[in-house]
């Protein structure tokens, strides 16, 4: 069977490129994020190029009437929800009543300011969009692949959650730690849980936050395409966290040894 594909944050950075490999690779896409010209350009690329199916669907996430339609188009393909109407009229007719069986958690953004020193909403929405939601489409996703034992999901978590950095590596070493139990419950069913555990990625994030790029050494900074790569062959290998780049991966386990004092003084960069 063909996978439909629903990627969050999928008109930039990391997103955008799991949109253009997933189809690469035939797949067809349901594609969200809250600005309509980009999400409307996007398909309109990837539908020329590849000849798949696309889908769009412009919520903002962190909006509960944005949040309900992209849930409503994930348990469309439920059992029982088929012909419910769920689906919202943005998705579309038939295809909005295929199942979904790659879920891709991506959208997010940072925070410039440490913890105390953002307004307490400002905190409250960076947990939201990063745990929250994800968590939430999860759920969504899961009634609709535990009864057809199969489906994929990932969870573009990031290696801040391996080291102390705010609250935005908190909330990523929630997803990790959620990815890790998620993979071992739900492998048992036929649904693989990964979380994609990037280190610095050329995309919009850092411009969005105001942060100079150029405090970051040139070494550190990956592309979405080699990211995107590794993560989707891990994923297929069944891990249940994925950290791309062989140098991620030495300094991620250098993360474990390292006293915390060194590790979030080098994790405190690009901010
Ligand atoms: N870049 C890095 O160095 C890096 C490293 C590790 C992990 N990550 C993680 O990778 C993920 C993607 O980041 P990126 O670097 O690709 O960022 P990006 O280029 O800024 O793209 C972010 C995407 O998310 C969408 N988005 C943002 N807020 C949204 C909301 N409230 N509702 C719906 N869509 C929303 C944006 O589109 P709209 O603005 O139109 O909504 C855009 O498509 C994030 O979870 C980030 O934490 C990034």
């Amino acid at each position: 069977m063909t996978d439909t594909v629903l990627i969050t944050g999928a008109t930039s950075g990391i997103g955008a490129e799991f949109a253009r490999q997933f189809a690469e690779r035939g797949c067809n896409l349901v594609l969200v994020a809250r600005a309509v010209a980009p999400l409307e350009e996007t398909a309109a690329t990837l539908r020329a190029r590849w000849g798949v199916d696309v889908e769009t669907i412009a919520a903002d996430l962190l909006d509960d009437g944005g949040l309900a339609r992209v849930l409503a188009r994930l348990r469309a393909g439920a059992p029982g929800a088929a012909d419910s109407g769920e689906a919202p009229a943005a998705a579309g007719g038939h295809a909005a009543r295929v199942p979904v069986t790659v879920l891709v958690n991506n959208a997010g953004y940072g925070l410039v300011r440490p913890f105390a020193d953002n307004a307490l909403d400002d905190e409250v929405r960076h947990l939201r969009i990063h745990v929250e939601v994800p968590l939430s489409l999860a759920h969504a996703a899961l009634q609709s692949m535990r009864p057809r034992r199969s489906g994929t999901i990932i969870n573009v978590a990031s290696v801040a959650g391996f080291t102390p950095r705010g609250t935005y590596g908190a909330a990523k070493a929630a997803m990790i730690s959620f990815s890790r139990w998620a993979n071992l419950v739900y492998g048992r069913e036929g649904i693989r849980v990964t979380a994609v555990c990037p280190g610095f990625v050329h995309t919009d994030f850092h411009q969005r936050m105001g942060v100079d790029k150029g405090t970051v050494p040139a070494f550190l900074w990956l592309d979405a395409g080699l990211v995107v790569r590794e993560g989707l062959r891990d994923t297929a290998a069944g891990k249940a966290v994925s950290v791309p780049s062989r140098r991620y991966r030495l300094l991620t386990a250098l993360t474990h040894v390292a006293p915390s004092s060194l590790v979030a003084r080098l994790a405190a960069r690009g901010r």
